[in-house]
């Protein structure tokens, strides 16, 4: 299929109305759903896009890797079945969950069906002790490049919430080899930007290196070293570089041991924002 096809069609989906074939129109129920009535066919239809869609991001079971672990039975962004629809049709602004390719609600609503099951399975285990992780985080000046909870500042993301965000295997990998947080290309269709790039700019007036913080056409916004926020137009650079697979973050797989990253990642597996 073709771009402009498929622009045609999310066309075509805006103007008409949600059809589910054996939905009833009207059972006295508020609920619009159709998962409730979903059928094994479903399910496994459901299974196969999420396998094509959802899983190099989530995980083939759904248990997460740049994407959080769907195996939960509370999710942050979704509160009823409606609302985990938008979540899969519209992405979520601003983070690195994209949204869908677009196809018909029928088949957005097998997804969402079979996201649904995964909640029921139990949720990861932590792999350490995330109180032990919490005294690692402190003594490792983590908090110099990123806040969490309204401490620390820097280049790097916040971390308030990683634990929704990210699965522990992702965790861990980004303590160890943090160069390998390369980003999805999916940022090049969509034109969000769904994993943290270092950039480089020569201005007039100086050299930068930082994170990306947005980018369009014409202009390019990074955050520094010590977080502050820099805004060019490209236009007015002398030069500016991606620096793909290149991390700001050091590596910490020499200085902590086993023990310590397992107790690490379980802290941060812990920060969910609610506390
Ligand atoms: C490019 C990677 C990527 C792809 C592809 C992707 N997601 Fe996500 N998804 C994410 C990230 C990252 C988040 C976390 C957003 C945040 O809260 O910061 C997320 C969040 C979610 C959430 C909300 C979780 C919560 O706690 O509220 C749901 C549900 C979800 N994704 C389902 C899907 C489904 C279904 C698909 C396939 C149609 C999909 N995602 C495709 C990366 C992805
Ligand atoms: C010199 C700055 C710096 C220091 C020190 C640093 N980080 Fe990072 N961190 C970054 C940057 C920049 C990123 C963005 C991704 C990348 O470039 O790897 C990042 C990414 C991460 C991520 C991935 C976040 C996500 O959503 O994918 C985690 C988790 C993380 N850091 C945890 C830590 C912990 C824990 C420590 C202390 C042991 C630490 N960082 C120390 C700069 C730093």
């Amino acid at each position: 299929m073709t771009w402009r096809t498929t622009l045609c069609l999310c066309t075509a989906l805006l103007l008409t109305p949600a059809t589910w074939a054996n939905q009833p129109e009207d059972n006295g129920q508020s609920s619009a759903s159709p998962i409730p009535a979903m059928n094994e066919t479903d399910l496994a239809a459901g299974r196969q896009l999420f396998s094509v869609h959802c899983a190099r991001c989530h995980g083939m079971q759904g248990d997460g890797g740049e994407g959080p672990s769907l195996q939960r039975a509370r999710l942050k962004h979704v509160s009823d079945d409606e609302s985990l629809f938008e979540v899969i049709n519209d992405g979520i602004q601003g983070t690195g969950m994209p949204g869908t390719w677009a196809p018909n609600d029928d088949e957005i609503w097998q997804i969402a069906g079979f996201v649904r099951s995964l909640g029921k399975l139990p949720e990861e285990p932590m792999p350490g002790d995330p109180a032990a992780g919490a005294i690692l985080y402190a003594d490792s000046a983590c908090a110099t490049c990123h806040i969490s909870r309204g401490q620390g500042r820097g280049v790097g993301p916040e971390l308030t919430e990683v634990g929704l965000r990210r699965n522990a295997e992702y965790l861990r990998r980004s303590l160890t080899n943090p160069d390998a947080d390369s980003p999805m290309l999916d940022s090049q269709i969509t034109g969000r930007i769904n994993g943290f790039l270092t950039v480089r700019a020569v201005a007039s007036d100086g050299e930068y290196e930082g994170l990306r913080v947005s980018e369009d056409e014409f202009s390019v916004q990074l955050r520094d070293l010590r977080g502050t926020i820099h805004s060019f137009e490209k236009s007015q650079l002398l030069r500016y570089e991606k620096a793909f697979g290149h991390s700001l973050m050091p590596g910490y797989l020499t200085v902590l041991n086993n023990q310590n990253t397992d107790d690490l990642v379980s802290y941060l597996m812990s920060l969910k924002g609610d506390s």
